[in-house]
């Protein structure tokens, strides 16, 4: 660390944004028409959610208004009651009466270098194609439609060409394997899923479609594939099932009608990681969400018809669908979006793309800003930033020294950072500044204005000054209304264990000046370089393999990607262990889940700490690994196995 820095952090400084920031914000502007002074005001302003999310709700256009604003039966929300809307509708078709319609949306960058510009215009002519060609499928309304495809144009495309026509996406992460996507196209009984032959990352091919070919052998749903041609490389085709995408929409009408839905009727499904080893699939619905992030994202990063806009994240993950697709469109912003790694062929990949491309606001997780602070200043200090106006950091808790790292060196200390939480079932920033906030590096400050949370200890007692839970009390227009086919862990999961509240599943603690500090997860989901993963996903993919009988795996802190995989495994009474079945499991979690859930760490044991129940102590074996001191272990069915953990080969 640099003596500049310490002396930085040691300060403790509040980083007012410049009045220059603050004055021009789209945020300052509304609250000016409303007689609106501080973001205090603003904020006890906001606590009538009627009136904040109605007027909120008045920036997008409706087919027919609502009649509520808010019905809430916990835990059951809705929102906008009795509104006639389509997200699709405000992402293009109303842009199509405006300048915008000849306005780029996406400035799309291959990793080989390749550039597509993408106008309204044209993108709206490409869903209107690939929904027609979706109908002609016999696709309709409520149809589910799970589309596995990586960073490409034909992904948005995809999305919104479902949403336009009433039909359900479920996106699957293309880092995701074969399997992985089979149980997600299952659980949501698709009639239709989509690949790609094969796209670039590091400089190699990856071959998707025969990932989909795998997972489509068991997937009786699905009547048909269709494949999206990129790579050029060689596939085999299922004449009966298979169609390529551009053969599909030849000669498909660039007009379709767009679909008037129920403001809470389905718009997608997303699977995440929870506590078990299967999936959740989170359902958002159009008109909270569409409500809900458009807001955010014009009032966070305060988007304007000359910004360009970099959400480097995957459409794969909630942060893509919301951030990327979504919420920029609605707006009418120019987004770019690129295919490949972030630091290939070069560690400056990014910021070249920020300078060539000329982006102002630039939002990504605190892994990448790691990653890049190890490659040193010489990467950024090459490129011109001075474009960049504010910055943003999701997925993690970003260490202060990050922060302060991404604020000089990137930012070049002109730039707010945006640090935001939320996950996939908030469907939108909940815990984030705004460009008037003062920042403090390290805080995700204060809920969005109208959202109340708040850290509650074991007895739901609110706290300030110590770690506990993190809840949301208030129910927010983007919220996850149900889990698919699970309305029952969807109560339980979220909602009970304190009545009426929402338990997000993360501790963190409130400060005396009301600003929250995340301190990461307190149930068994790892957060893998921003990405979540259940430890009883990869429990259950090292338990399928045949030399192994039992497993634990927990998070083992890393300076970089946050946290890392340890897996302490038990192999068959006839196996030996040796390094090379440690990559042999290694290589089987990332053909089981992909190969984000890799354990980084493997340890052979012969007795895993366990309960009376016989549940894995994963606490005892976290303190293990993280060098802690294990503590009480009255309850451990199996004493002895503590110190079978320090023969660990
Ligand atoms: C973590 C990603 C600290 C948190 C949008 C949450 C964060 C999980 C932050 C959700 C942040 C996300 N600071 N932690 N700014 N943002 N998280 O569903 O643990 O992939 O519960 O959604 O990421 O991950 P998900």
């Amino acid at each position: 660390m640099t003596k500049e820095l310490e002396a930085l952090l040691k300060e403790k400084r509040i980083f007012d944004p410049s009045d220059d920031v603050v004055n021009n914000s789209n945020i300052k502007r509304w609250m000016n028409d409303r007689g609106i002074n501080t973001y205090d005001e603003l904020l006890e302003r906001a606590r009538d959610q009627n009136w904040f999310w109605g007027e909120m709700g008045r920036e997008l256009e409706w087919f027919e208004p609502w009649n509520n604003v808010l019905e809430w039966n916990p835990p059951h929300a809705k929102w906008f009651i009795g509104g006639k809307f389509n997200i699709v509708h405000n992402a293009l078709d109303r842009h199509m009466k405006t300048w915008r319609k000849n306005k780029v949306a996406y400035i799309w960058e291959g990793e080989p270098g390749d550039i597509r510009k993408i106008t309204y215009y044209s993108l709206y002519r490409e869903v209107n194609k690939f929904a027609n060609a979706l109908k002609s499928l016999g696709v309709k309304k409520g149809d589910k439609v799970s589309i596995y495809l990586p960073m490409i144009p034909e992904l948005p495309i995809a999305m919104l060409a479902c949403a336009k026509i009433g039909a359900i996406h479920s996106v699957v992460f293309s880092g995701f394997s074969a399997r992985a996507f089979r149980q997600r196209v299952n659980d949501a009984g698709a009639k239709i899923a989509i690949t790609v032959d094969g796209f670039y990352r590091r400089g190699k091919v990856i071959p998707l479609k025969e990932s989909a070919d795998e997972a489509l052998k068991d997937a009786p749903s699905v009547e048909h594939l269709i494949v999206v041609r990129r790579a050029g490389n060689d596939i085999e085709m299922d004449e009966d099932r298979d169609i390529w995408w551009d053969e599909l929409i030849e000669g498909q009408s660039v007009v379709c009608d767009t679909e008037i839905m129920d403001s809470e009727d389905m718009l997608f499904i997303l699977y995440t990681s929870g506590t078990t080893g299967k999936p959740k699939g989170v359902v958002h619905v159009h008109g909270g969400y569409a409500v809900g992030t458009h807001a955010t994202l014009k009032y966070v990063f305060d988007l304007k018809d000359d910004d360009r806009w970099w959400c480097a994240a995957d459409i794969g993950w909630v942060t893509g669908h919301s951030y990327i697709v979504y919420a920029p469109l609605m707006l009418g912003a120019t987004s770019i979006m690129y295919e490949g790694a972030p630091d290939y062929p070069k560690p400056d990949r990014i910021w070249d793309m920020v300078g060539r491309h000329g982006v102002t606001v630039f939002y990504t997780a605190p892994t990448m800003i790691r990653m890049f602070m190890k490659y040193g200043d010489k990467w950024p200090k090459r490129h011109d930033l001075s474009s960049l106006r504010l910055l943003g950091s999701v997925g993690e808790p970003i260490n202060p020294e990050a922060w302060v790292w991404y604020y000089k060196k990137i930012g070049r200390e002109r730039c707010p950072i945006m640090d935001t939480w939320w996950q996939t079932e908030t469907g939108s920033f909940i815990l984030t500044p705004l460009p008037i906030t003062p920042l403090k590096p390290g805080s995700a400050t204060k809920p969005f204005p109208s959202f109340e949370a708040d850290v509650l200890n074991d007895d739901g007692e609110p706290i300030t000054g110590r770690g506990g839970h993190l809840v949301i009390k208030t129910p927010w227009p983007a919220m996850l209304r149900t889990l698919y086919k699970d309305p029952e862990r969807y109560v339980r999961q979220y909602w009970s264990t304190f009545p009426g509240v929402y338990l997000t599943g993360d501790v963190a603690r409130k400060d005396e000046d009301g600003y929250f500090w995340l301190q990461g997860r307190e149930d068994d989901v790892l957060n893998v370089a921003g990405h979540r993963i259940g430890s009883a996903e990869v429990e259950s993919a090292l338990v399928s393999h045949p030399k192994v009988a039992e497993a634990a795996v927990v998070g083992k802190p890393d300076p970089v990607r946050g946290e890392v995989i340890a897996a302490l495994v038990i192999l068959r009474s006839d196996v030996n262990p040796s390094p090379d079945l440690k990559d042999e499991l290694r290589n089987h979690v990332g053909r089981e889940i992909g190969p984000i859930a890799k354990p980084s760490m493997i340890g052979f044991v012969k007795d895993l700490p366990k309960t009376r129940s016989g549940k894995i102590m994963r606490r005892i074996i976290k303190a293990k690994i993280k060098g802690e001191p294990i503590g009480d272990i009255s309850t451990l069915a199996n004493p002895e196995a503590v110190a079978a953990l320090d023969e660990m080969v």
